[in-house]
């Protein structure tokens, strides 16, 4: 079992709480808006709490679960507050057409993220590449990336608990490659698949 912060009130915070207090976890439900937060904290039932935004989240992992272009601003908001903390990115920086990055250079959200976080937290890329109903109802493969080793084993166990695959793609540098592939996923919706009740996964030859 882990403590789990999340930080937002939208679709995935509350997708990734309902699977996470399924599995066992604690919950703690932080948003800019305190009343969507209380709602999602209430919505998800016994055992959810609400946090202050900005305060030092209850969970060891604190999941961000922000429009990208807010998880960064919102990271360096709770500056100390995530001291110690494994700070859990997933979010998918498209551009405006959904063919590309919206960063330019070879950098990710979860490297951003690590140059503003404070000393001692620890960041891992995951979940970006699930889409949110599939996560809700399906058994998606969910790939991780970090630098840390133990903060990605916590990730592991927390992917787990969900009865999830955890499969780690390898350092942070990783992110970057991850977002791509979040990119692709709606290239594949878009095109090959043609809908998006689907996950990429890996399929391993038998030994
Ligand atoms: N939905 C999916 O299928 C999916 C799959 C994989 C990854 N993701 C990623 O997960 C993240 C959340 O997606 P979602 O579907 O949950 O989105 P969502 O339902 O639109 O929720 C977005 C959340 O971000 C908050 N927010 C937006 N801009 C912010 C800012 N500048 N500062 C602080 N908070 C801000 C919103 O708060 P307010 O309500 O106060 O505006 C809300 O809590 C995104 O980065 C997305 O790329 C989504």
């Amino acid at each position: 079992m882990s403590k789990i912060s999340i930080i937002g009130t939208g679709n995935m915070a509350r997708t990734i709480g309902a699977r996470a207090m399924a599995g066992g976890n604690t919950v703690e439900i932080m948003g800019r808006d305190q009343s969507k937060a209380a709602g999602l904290a209430k919505a998800l039932g016994d055992g959810a709490t609400t946090g202050e935004w900005g305060t030092t989240p209850a969970g060891d992992l604190v999941i961000v679960a922000l429009l990208y272009n807010g998880v960064v601003p919102a990271v360096a908001h709770y500056g100390d507050a995530l001291a110690g903390k494994v700070i859990v990115d997933i979010s998918n920086p498209f551009n405006s057409t959904f063919d590309g990055l919206a960063h330019g250079e070879e950098t990710s959200i979860a490297q951003e993220v690590a140059k503003v976080a404070p000393a001692g937290a620890r960041v891992v890329k995951a979940f970006n590449t699930v889409f949110r109903h599939v996560l809700e109802k399906g058994r998606p493969d969910v790939f991780i990336a970090g630098d840390d080793a133990e903060a990605k084993a916590s990730v592991e166990a927390f992917i787990e608990s969900l009865g999830l695959r955890p499969l780690d793609v390898g350092g942070l540098k990783m992110a970057h490659w991850l977002e791509g592939a979040g990119v692709v996923t709606v290239g594949l919706a878009n095109h090959g698949v043609g809908n998006v009740d689907f996950a990429l996964s890996i399929t391993e030859l038998p030994v």
